[in-house]
């Protein structure tokens, strides 16, 4: 089973990136499944009711979070009957929404786990004792478990990789926006990444207009955020798990932007 999986979707430069580029790596790559990391998908922060359909639409399976889950306060309004999506499982126990998925494909049983990292970040659960938790389950089921670590720190990212090794088929980072060159099949199977990178404009910082992010550094004065215009980028990755061990095999990553012209 293939596996697609896009980072970090920012704003409309985001979007845009996914309606023009999905189709074409549907084409080169025909994945069975595709999950999409929605968090800034709504102007950089959050996610409305109307860009979840939108990703469905384009043909995602599951729409992961992060610390921004709650950035667009529509979220609480669709949140319940969202089927699809799933917000860090290590939040307090009674926030809406979950931190897990089943899903079929091709008869087999797929688990997709959202997580938040605790350094540099909003206080939560543990991760790796809700991972630990979750993954108990969906080994019961005979899943395969996909988990996405939303997380800052590099460390806490591989930790969570090593701890995982051999039990989930995949753990990705999301959060840094930036990609990291480091994918690998760790050696018990799983495969990991330390961030995929993000979805959205090329030339701001992390996605917002770079001119209000110089600004604060320059003069340490608090700036309004804004989705930076302009050139912009895909980042993903592409996952190819063994059916019958529920492990991985290869992991290959996907940038896409005017450096690296990837369909060429
Ligand atoms: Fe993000
Ligand atoms: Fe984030």
């Amino acid at each position: 089973m293939k596996i697609l999986f896009i980072g970090d979707i920012f704003g409309s430069p985001g979007r845009d990136m996914v309606k023009q580029y999905l189709p074409k790596l549907k084409t080169k790559y025909n994945p069975h499944f595709i999950i999409i990391n929605g968090e800034n998908a709504a102007h950089g922060k959050g996610i409305t009711q109307k860009i979840y359909n939108e990703f469905i639409n384009f043909g995602a399976n599951v729409i992961t979070m992060g610390n921004h889950t709650w950035g667009n306060r529509e979220i609480f309004e669709f949140i319940d009957g969202a089927d699809k999506l799933i917000r860090p499982a290590n939040f307090p126990e009674d926030n809406p929404g979950k931190g897990i998925i089943y899903s079929k494909v091709n008869g087999k049983e797929i688990a997709v786990i959202n997580l938040q990292g605790r350094a540099f970040l909003p206080p939560s659960d543990c991760p790796f004792k809700k991972a630990e938790e979750l993954i108990k389950q969906a080994e019961k089921r005979g899943a395969i478990i996909f988990v996405d670590f939303h997380a800052e720190a590099t460390s806490e990212k591989q930790a969570m990789g090593w701890y995982l090794d051999g039990r989930a088929a995949a753990v990705v980072g999301t959060h840094t926006h930036i990609q990291t060159a480091d994918n690998r099949i760790l050696p018990n199977g799983t495969a990991y990444i330390t961030d995929v990178g993000m979805t959205g404009p090329y030339d701001g910082v992390l996605g917002v207009d770079r001119d209000l992010i110089l600004k604060r550094f320059l003069t340490g004065l608090p700036v309004k955020h804004d989705v930076a215009q302009g050139r912009e980028q895909l980042s993903a990755v592409i996952i190819e798990i063994d059916d019958k061990t529920r492990l991985a095999k290869k992991i290959d990553r996907i940038l896409i932007n005017e450096d690296h012209h990837f369909f060429e």
